[in-house]
Order: structure tokens, then C-alpha cells, then sequence
């Protein structure tokens, strides 16, 4: 632990939170009030705010069951729909004619879709999944570019109860045939493409692959014609989305289902083996979606224009580009292409047009447009904005001052949010009108939440020594997952075994401060953050390792001013190579490892070597290998290595 939990970072800086606003937690009385009312009876709150802000279709009688701990139960007996949540319920409040969805493609067609129209969408694919065959329990892959339809499909799963899955678009085939082998999803629905850049990102060929071996649960395609793209069309498999739907009529009564009825599996990786299917659930889930959104944002569904840049790949994406801002009834922005095309200001012009008042992305993409200067951001009227998120990987206190001044412009509170695939929403966070923010911490826990700095043995650290620890969950929540899809002793392994059961070990380490805030530093296992996007180091061994030529591999990160963390391959290959095969060596391995998993794995640098630096026992020294990426001095311990002259050798190799 101690090797990874080593930089202390000393800010000092604290910005207050804007006042005179009456936010939902407008205070930070406010906020301690409401915890204290949690430390009271935390049931008793659950309760509460479940009853106030969900639709039920049969009101639950128990908060919480235990019984089964570490697999916690939440609402148990209370029947809904989340659909009905998000669509129905506001439409009957008069809301129908509000737009649910601002959607701009990245050539710049922008499409406004209500709340009744959405529903009527939603209804009509429910219908057509139905049609098909899929029923309550059933999977369903999502494998899409950022259009509504992506969100359609979504919503049209909970309408009827099937469990979505949606792959990230940039996966490769591989990576979808692994995902659909691990649901036994039985349709898949996808597109002829996505825009990427100026060109088009085609979909249908990675399914079309993905089915070519294996796969055999699978029955239908449904496509959606966006791009423009010429696709396939397996006779009596593949079928067009839009003709699906336009033979359904668009009304469909919602299923009510139970509280704990699964509602998605997202994969996310782990520092072993495959990525996991990450079990998420109903109503517990919608609730934690619904409140962070009020608490964390101060979202004003009446007045407010969300986006959140995220991908309906990511958990951001599920979370706070759709279900978050539906529950509350209100809009959100939907993005299609990247954000420097054409132009670094894309994203600040998109802010301008569509007048976004709170605004949400990922520290690499706040990096990546500093360095393209402060010219773009001047040149779009940014003054609607009025709270600011970021997520997924620490920020640099200097990225945050950026974006609160030039973003923000001084005006704008930033919510700095830590949380995770697993945690369905944030954990740790400033609320934008109580908590006095310091840059680059994520401050403190969301009330309900009892996040913790312990040591190995899970003592608590002491706030204010300096000194790391290990993040940990020492109360269940109710958006956390339900397990690992079709593995419960992962599940069981990877988060409660480390403090026998008794705590949840986020795989963080972090440090607590003086005024108890949390400041995240970063993943203490093989797990790798590139650009805010999760990689098991293992995942990308493997798929290095089935390349017929590669003998052995080991992956590392380094720093990376923009990325955060960049992939650093160590390979040895079955015959010597020399320097000259090197370059066009290290060109195939990478295309390689796009194809095995998708082009966010690809190593940015590979360094051949003859033998990897173990121990007497055979361990590769990865503490080594870090330092050597990273252009490091070796500070790690080398007495152990059984070959000295390696280190030399992988030195200068690069
Ligand atoms: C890991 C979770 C949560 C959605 C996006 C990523 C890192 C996340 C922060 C933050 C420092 C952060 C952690 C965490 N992380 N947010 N605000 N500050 N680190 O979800 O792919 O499940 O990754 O991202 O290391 O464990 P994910």
C-alpha cells in the first residue's frame, strides 16, 4: 500500500460556497443536519426519502434486509417501475411537453425530444422487444453511439423488465462477444454507425463478428439507421429499429416490478481476469440517481439544462446523462462526437447554444482543453453556467482553478464527485451551496454515506495525521451493486473479504484531512485510469499475451499530464528480436490489443526486453517496472531481482 499511497499533496487553498441560495442543501447546517439524522436511524431516512421521491406502485414495509449481507436487500417488498418513474410520472404533473432530451449530432443536427414523445418511443420499442420475444428477466445489449435511441433502448428495458447491458461503442468485437457470452443476452441492439471526427464509426461489423463464432444466445439484431451507413442484414436475425417501431403502437403499460428486479449490468475491470458484470437493481438505484442529481447538482428540473459529457457506456453515462436527470423530470443534453471536433471550443459552443446552466465531464477532457488555451472558452457566452462537476480520476488542483475561473468564471461552484461503477452514484462530494471546496478534494460524504480512511486492518486513520489509507464503505447504501453477474464469490472476494465483510473496499486509496475532507489518490490495485476510463492491467496482459508471437507481458502505468495514467507494456517475445523489428513490432502489438479489447487499452509505449525483472520467486516486480515507465529514478528495493542486468537493459530500451 505504502508504495502507492507515497505523494502528499499540500493545498491550502478553500473557496466558500456561494450564498444566498436556497439549493436543496442550501447550508452546511443543512447538510449536518441530515446526516445526523442518518447517524439517528438510517432506515428511518432511507425510508423517508424513498416514500417522497419514487412513484410506487406498491409501497414497501421493510427499509433495508441484512440478512443475506453481504447481498443487501433494499425496499424489498415495494413494487415500481422505473420507466414510469422517469416518463409517466411527470407527464401526468403536466411536464409532457418539456424537452426530456436536447440531442446535437457532431456535425451539428440538433434534435428536441419531449417527455411525450420520448415516452411514445420508449412505448413503442418496449413493444417491438416484445414482439421479439424479450420478457422481464431477459438481456439485452445496448451497443450504440450517443443518440437518443441509446437512451430509448434503455428506458424500453426497464419498461418491460429486461436487463440492459450497454456496451461501450469503441469496444471491440471481441469485447461484445465476451459481454454477450457472459449475459446470454438474447438481442442486441445497435447501429450502422456513429460519427467520430468528421468520419463514421461503424457498429454492425464488431456485431456481425461478435456472432460469427459462439454467441448462440442471441436471436435477433435490431439496427438503428443513423449514419447512413450500408449494413448487412442477416435474413430473419437483423431486423431495422425504426421498422420495428413504427409497426408498434406507442403506448404500453409499464411492468411493475420488485424493488431489487436487476436493472442493468454494466462491466467494469478489476485488477483479476475479465471485466465483471456489475449487477445494479431497481429501486434503490433510482432513488440514489433522483437525490445526487438534487443534492450534489441543485438541479432545478423547472429551470436547469443538464449535460453531463459522459457516454451511456460508462456508469456516468446510465447514471447522470439519463437516468439521473429523467427521474427529476428534467433535460438533458446529449452529445454525439468528440469534443475537439471541429474545433477545441465545441464543447463551450455547445454550452452557449443550448444554454446549459450545469455542466459535468471528466478532468483529461478539462486537461486536454487548457493546453488548446483560454481563447476558445472567450469566445462562447458561458454565463448561464452555475454549477460545475467533475469525475472519474483525481483532478490536479491546477485543472480545478482553471476550470472555476475560466469555466466558471469565478462564479461557479465546483463539485469535485468520487464514486464508482460499483456505487451506482456519488459518494464524496462538495454540495454546490454548503460545502466550502478546496482543489482537488473530493470533501465530503453525500449524507447516508459512511466513507472512511482505514489502515490494513481497518482501523480508522486518524483525520488531519497526513498519513494514507484505504477508502472503505462501512454502511450499505441503497444504489450500490447487488453482485457480479453470475458470480457471487467475486463479488464477495473483491469488495468485503479484505475487512471480513464488515466494510466495502472501494480499491482507493485516500487520505483525510484536518476538516475530515477526503482527498482521493487513486486506485491501490492493478487498475489502471486512463483518461478517467477504467483498465485492468491483467485484461491488457492477456490480450497481449494472445498474440502468437509474445511470450510474456506485464503492464504498467505512468504519469501523463493530460490522460492521467498511460499504458506502459513490458514484452517479451518468443524469438530475439533486434532493435531494427522493434518499431513495426510494437505497431502490431498495439493494433492487436485494439482488437482484443478497443483502442482506449492500446499500450502507449511498449519496451521489448529478453527477460521481465522478477524475484528469486518468480514475481514479476511491477514496483520496478512503474518506476522504469515512469523515467524514475529506481527507488524500489532491487536486492531481490534475480537478474541485475534486465533493469539495465529495459532502461535503455525505449
Ligand atoms: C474509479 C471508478 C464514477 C464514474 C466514473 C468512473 C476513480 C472516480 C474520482 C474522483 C478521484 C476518482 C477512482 C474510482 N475516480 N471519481 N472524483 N476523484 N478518483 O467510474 O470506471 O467505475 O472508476 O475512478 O479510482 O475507484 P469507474
Amino acid at each position: 500500500m505504502s508504495e502507492t499511497i507515497t505523494s502528499i499533496l499540500e493545498e491550502h487553498r478553500s473557496f466558500e460556497p456561494p450564498l444566498g441560495h436556497s439549493g436543496s442543501i442550501a447550508s452546511l447546517d443543512a447538510y449536518q443536519a441530515l446526516c445526523a439524522e442518518f447517524t439517528e436511524d438510517s432506515d428511518a431516512s432511507w425510508g423517508r426519502l424513498a416514500n417522497k421521491h419514487l412513484n410506487w406502485n406498491k409501497p414497501f414495509t421493510e427499509v433495508l434486509n441484512r440478512q443475506h449481507a453481504p447481498f443487501f436487500r433494499w425496499f424489498e417488498d415495494g413494487k415500481l417501475n422505473l420507466s414510469e418513474n422517469c416518463l409517466d410520472r411527470h407527464i401526468a404533473n403536466g411536464l409532457g411537453e418539456r424537452n426530456a432530451i436536447i440531442w446535437e449530432s457532431e456535425a451539428g443536427l440538433v434534435r428536441h425530444i419531449s417527455y411525450n414523445a420520448l415516452l411514445a418511443d420508449v412505448c413503442r420499442a418496449a413493444n417491438a422487444m416484445s414482439a421479439l420475444g424479450i420478457e422481464a428477466g431477459d438481456r439485452v445489449i445496448i451497443y450504440m453511439p450517443m443518440i437518443p435511441e441509446a437512451a430509448i433502448a434503455m428506458l424500453a428495458c426497464s419498461r418491460i423488465g429486461a436487463i440492459h447491458s450497454v456496451v461501450f461503442g469503441a469496444f471491440s468485437a471481441q469485447a461484445l462477444r465476451d459481454r454477450i457470452e457472459d449475459t446470454a443476452a438474447r438481442l442486441i441492439i445497435t447501429a450502422d454507425g456513429g460519427a467520430r471526427r468528421g468520419a463514421i464509426h461503424a457498429l454492425k461489423p464488431n456485431v456481425d463478428e461478435a456472432l460469427s463464432k459462439g454467441c448462440a444466445s442471441i436471436e435477433h439484431v435490431l439496427i438503428v439507421n443513423h449514419a447512413g451507413n450500408n449494413v448487412d442484414m442477416r435474413a430473419g436475425r437483423d431486423l431495422d429499429w425504426h421498422d420495428a417501431l413504427k409497426a408498434q403502437p406507442d403506448q404500453r403499460p409499464p411492468l411493475s416490478v420488485d424493488s431489487e428486479h436487476p436493472l442493468f449490468i454494466l462491466y467494469t475491470s478489476g485488477s483479476t481476469g475479465k471485466p465483471k458484470g456489475i449487477l445494479h437493481s431497481t429501486a434503490g438505484y433510482l432513488l440514489w440517481a433522483r437525490l445526487t442529481m438534487l443534492w450534489t447538482f441543485d438541479f432545478r428540473a423547472e429551470s436547469d439544462v443538464f449535460w453531463c459529457t459522459a457516454d451511456v457506456g460508462w456508469i456516468t453515462g446510465h447514471t447522470y446523462s439519463v437516468y439521473g436527470p429523467l427521474a427529476c423530470g428534467g433535460t438533458t443534453v446529449m452529445y454525439e462526437g468528440v469534443p475537439t471536433y471541429p474545433d477545441p471550443g465545441r464543447l463551450w459552443k455547445l454550452c452557449a447554444d443550448h444554454a446549459v446552466t450545469i455542466f459535468y465531464t471528466a478532468p483529461t477532457a478539462i486537461r486536454a482543453l487548457i493546453k488548446a488555451g483560454d481563447t476558445w472558452p472567450e469566445q462562447h457566452d458561458l454565463s448561464k453556467l452555475r454549477v460545475l462537476g467533475t469525475v472519474g480520476e483525481p483532478i490536479n488542483p491546477e485543472a480545478w482553478m482553471w476550470y472555476r475561473d475560466v469555466i466558471g468564471q469565478g462564479r461557479c461552484p465546483i463539485v469535485d464527485t468520487w464514486w464508482q461503477t460499483e456505487t451506482g452514484g456519488h459518494m464524496i462530494t462538495p454540495l454546490p451551496f454548503a460545502t466550502a471546496t478546496k482543489p482537488g478534494s473530493a470533501t465530503l460524504p453525500l449524507p447516508g454515506i459512511d466513507a472512511a480512511v482505514v489502515d490494513e486492518y481497518g482501523n480508522e486513520i486518524k483525520k488531519g495525521s497526513g498519513d494514507g489509507g484505504l477508502l472503505v464503505l462501512r454502511q450499505p447504501w441503497p444504489s450500490m451493486l447487488r453482485g457480479i453477474w453470475g458470480d457471487d464469490q467475486r463479488y464477495i472476494d473483491t469488495y468485503w473479504h479484505k475487512f471480513n465483510g464488515s466494510y466495502y473496499f472501494a480499491g482507493d486509496g485516500a487520505r483525510c484531512d484536518e476538516d475530515g475532507y477526503f482527498w482521493i489518490m487513486g486506485r491501490v490495485d492493478d487498475v489502471l485510469n486512463v483518461s478517467g476510463h477504467r483498465l485492468g492491467t491483467m485484461e491488457i496482459e492477456s490480450a497481449l499475451v494472445s498474440h502468437a508471437g509474445v511470450a510474456e507481458a506485464a503492464v504498467v502505468g505512468r504519469p501523463h499530464d493530460i490522460k492521467g495514467e498511460a499504458i506502459c507494456a513490458f514484452v517479451t517475445m518468443k524469438k530475439t528480436i533486434d532493435d531494427s523489428m522493434a518499431t513495426a513490432l510494437a505497431a502490431e502489438l498495439r493494433a492487436h490489443v485494439s482488437k482484443e479489447i478497443g483502442a482506449i487499452a492500446k499500450p502507449d509505449d511498449i519496451r521489448f526486453a529478453d527477460n521481465l525483472p522478477k524475484t528469486r520467486s518468480g514475481k514479476i516486480m511491477r514496483r520496478l517496472l512503474r518506476d522504469i515507465a515512469a523515467g524514475r529514478d529506481i527507488v524500489s528495493d532491487t536486492s531481490t531481482l534475480e537478474d541485475q542486468s534486465v533493469v539495465q537493459q529495459l532502461q535503455q530500451r525505449r
